[in-house]
């Protein structure tokens, strides 16, 4: 952290890692001690046991999971993730309990923890090694935490499950204060609520911020009747907290050789319902959740594509509509470059694009995992992508507060060795070791072997909102009209949103147009390495099979591709020579060795031309119509979509089923198709 962040009262909001003390416990072995609060994270010896007996069995899990219905989600909320124990132990368990239980199939687990101090990811490792000895049982588990888990910058990162239909957001950050970013009131669908609390901070005596007023009131605005509670605390301030925020407390007997622990539960007053704590809870209680079947998404693009995907993964038929093909729009380039737009990092938590962007990197790198085993081109190819800093909104020492894991500056040396430029001034740099190139074409095969997703052609003219449904008309390939009903239609046709429904803001039409030339192999070994960022961008890529689908491309062949062009209300795609010369001038006004390289005759150049679809706040438009029941939205992607979609997606998918949303109140506001400044049309 640069000493300017330090003195400023923003410093707050960035995040500071747990330093990890090892102390010898009595029965001789290694335990991992905060050296912040100078408690252990667990005991060595029966940490687990004590685990499953505190926060599993004393909030009834293995019950209340195991009578979860076909697509309801259970919340469990978390304070303090330290080592990550309690989510491994509750995941195993959500595991073995799908394996014998065929009817959780499209049911969900959604673990939302909070940490603020995280563990550095060398840490963990090395903790979590212990318990990979020890309970050889979780190893399945600790791997793929392992991999997921972000680099630590304030803010909610989402950690998709997707095998296990787990879904894990951890808001690293003050606890009361990521509890007070989780928005209830998402639209006139089903609020969400937390099912059961493990309230693991540290002894109130060490640590006494996770046991204030202000959480015990974000778990009364969190929780509903039959919400429950369990910690191995019985500590005056513990029991006074629940009981004075709506919870009935009960004593009961602790683990090993601790005499006592409390369990609690919000009772339903109202209803004359007084179950005491930790009677057996009637799961048929439980059904305050939405129950549709099948939605429609008009527009297969990047948008249509990640909204099919979060929503079939929580158990909805999705029926995708494009009036030509998938990727028909500006989402069909041949590559897409995944980078951020950064800002500094205090802003961090409330950037749309650093926590897309991360989201996006990793959910990319877990689809490259599907496409390894289905023998197809791997979604994201982790080049890592260095910005030359020329059209950036952050300098090298906002981008030294980050960690190097996310961002970093390289020396003049190692960008050179990186890039492979040899006469740039690269003293100043921005090094993304996270973006890579996104495959278009493979993500959306990958999508699209999903059993609940199912492509059609139509082309949409009318989207009519009736009781209990939305009647969808078009016209189909053979030119025939065709009707479908639905329980919900999300509309993604990016610019042309407006004229299905008109609700929808009429956004700003910015063409842009991509180029690509295939090299010589003198050229080739000259060209960058790894993709550039300048006031444009320049990437090597070897077209895969399949690319020829989309673009005029040889399989097994190099290219470079240079970007874009920028015209303002210009919808045509046509491919026109002078758009393919600005982006060469882009390319050689930034990084002049490359004039020699680059050929100026384009004559041979490839090209697509695609409208991207931007808002006056630049942010995208993500939720529900007003005066709608049924009618959502999600487009306005800009310049971003490859980094942007898969978080909006989700928060989608959430609002539109009544889960707990990956982004905060706040930034669902700024992204809602209502907001103030999509009130005034562009002139
Ligand atoms: C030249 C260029 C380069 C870019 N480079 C990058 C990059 O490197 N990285 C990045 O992240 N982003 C990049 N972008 C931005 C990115 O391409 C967009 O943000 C993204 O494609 C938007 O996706 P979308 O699904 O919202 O829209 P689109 O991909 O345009 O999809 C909309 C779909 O809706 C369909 N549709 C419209 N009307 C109807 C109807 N009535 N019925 C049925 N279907 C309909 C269309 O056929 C289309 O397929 C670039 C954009 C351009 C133009
Ligand atoms: C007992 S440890 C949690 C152990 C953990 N559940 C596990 O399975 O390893 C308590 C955690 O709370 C975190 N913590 C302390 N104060 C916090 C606060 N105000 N907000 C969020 N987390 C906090 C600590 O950094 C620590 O990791």
């Amino acid at each position: 952290m640069s000493t300017a962040n330090r003195q400023n009262p923003e410093h707050l909001k960035v995040i500071t890692p747990a330093k990890i003390d090892w102390q010898t416990d009595d029965t001789g072995n290694m335990v991992p001690v905060s050296g912040e609060f100078g408690d252990v994270y667990f005991s060595h010896a029966d940490g687990l046991a004590e685990t499953r007996h505190v926060f599993l069995e004393h909030n009834q899990l293995p019950e209340r999971l195991a009578h979860l219905a076909p697509k309801q989600c259970f919340t469990i909320a978390e304070l303090g993730f330290g080592t990550g124990l309690n989510l491994l132990a509750t995941w195993q368990l959500w595991r073995q309990l799908r394996e014998t239980n065929p009817q959780l199939a499209t049911a969900r687990l959604h673990f939302i923890t909070t940490e603020k101090f995280p563990i550095p990811l060398a840490d963990l490792t090395q903790i979590l090694a212990l318990w990979g000895q020890r309970a050889p049982e979780l190893m399945a588990f600790i791997e793929p935490l392992l991999a997921a888990y972000p680099p630590l910058i304030a803010g909610c990162h989402r950690l998709s499950f997707s095998h296990d239909n787990l879904t894990v957001d951890m808001w690293l950050g003050d606890a009361a204060e990521s509890l007070s970013k989780l928005a209830l009131a998402h639209s006139n669908q089903h609020t969400p609520y937390i099912d059961a609390w493990f309230l693991d901070g540290f002894a109130p005596s060490c640590n006494s911020t996770l046991w204030a007023d202000s959480i015990f009131a974000q778990m009364q605005r969190l929780s509903r009747p039959h919400t429950t509670a369990a910690t191995y605390s019985c500590a005056g301030i513990v029991k006074r907290g629940l009981k004075q925020h709506g919870f009935q407390i009960k004593k009961v007997r602790g683990f090993g050789r601790k005499r006592e622990m409390l369990t609690a539960i919000i009772t339903n007053a109202e209803n004359g319902d007084t179950d005491s704590v930790n009677e057996g809870r009637d799961a048929k209680q439980e059904t305050t959740y939405s129950t549709f079947e099948h939605t429609v998404v008009i527009g297969a693009g990047v948008s249509g594509l990640l909204t099919a995907w979060s929503l079939a993964n929580r158990g909805i038929t999705v029926t995708l509509l494009d009036k030509s093909a998938p990727l028909a729009g500006a989402s069909g380039n041949p590559r897409a470059l995944l980078a951020p737009k950064m800002t500094p990092i205090h802003h961090v938590d409330e950037h749309l694009h650093t926590i897309g962007y991360l989201h996006s990197s990793r959910l990319y790198r877990d689809l490259n995992q599907t496409a390894v085993q289905l023998h197809t081109a791997p979604i994201l190819e982790l080049t890592g992508a260095l910005d030359l800093l020329i059209k950036a909104n952050i300098g090298t020492e906002q981008i030294a507060d980050y960690p190097d894991e996310m961002a970093t500056t390289l020396s003049h040396e190692q960008a050179q060795i990186t890039s492979g430029l040899k006469e740039q001034n690269l003293s100043d740099n921005l090094y993304l070791p996270q973006s890579g190139l996104v495959n278009p074409q493979a993500l959306k095969d990958i999508i699209l072997t999903h059993p609940l997703i199912h492509f059609q052609q139509l082309e949409v003219t009318k989207i009519n909102e009736i009781e209990q449904q939305v009647r969808i008309e078009g016209i189909d390939e053979s030119l025939n009209i065709a009707t479908i009903t639905t329980d919900n239609v999300v509309i993604c046709a990016a610019f042309e949103s407006h004229q299905l429904d008109q609700r929808i803001f009429d956004c700003r039409k910015i063409r842009g147009q991509l180029s690509w030339f295939m090299p010589s192999t003198e050229q080739l070994i000259k060209l960058p390495k790894i993709p550039l960022k300048y006031s444009g961008y320049c990437a090597l890529f070897n077209a895969q099979t399949g690319d020829n689908e989309l673009n005029t491309v040889v399989a097994d062949r190099p290219y470079l591709l240079l970007g874009a062009s920028f015209i303002r209300n210009d919808t045509n795609t046509d491919i026109r020579p002078e758009e393919h010369q600005i982006s060469r001038d882009k390319l050689i006004t930034a990084i002049p060795e490359m004039a020699s390289i680059i050929p100026a005759d384009t004559s041979l150049w490839q090209g697509r031309a695609g409208i991207r679809t931007q808002t006056p706040d630049y942010h995208p438009i993500v939720g529900q119509l007003a005066n709608s029941q049924r009618i959502w939205t999600m487009n306005a992607m800009g310049a971003k979509g490859y980094a942007l979609a898969p978080i909006c997606a989700e928060a989608l998918a959430d609002m539109m089923l009544g889960s707990f949303a990956p982004l905060s109140e706040t930034m669902l506001a700024r992204l809602s198709p209502n907001r103030t400044r999509l009130q005034t049309p562009l002139v």
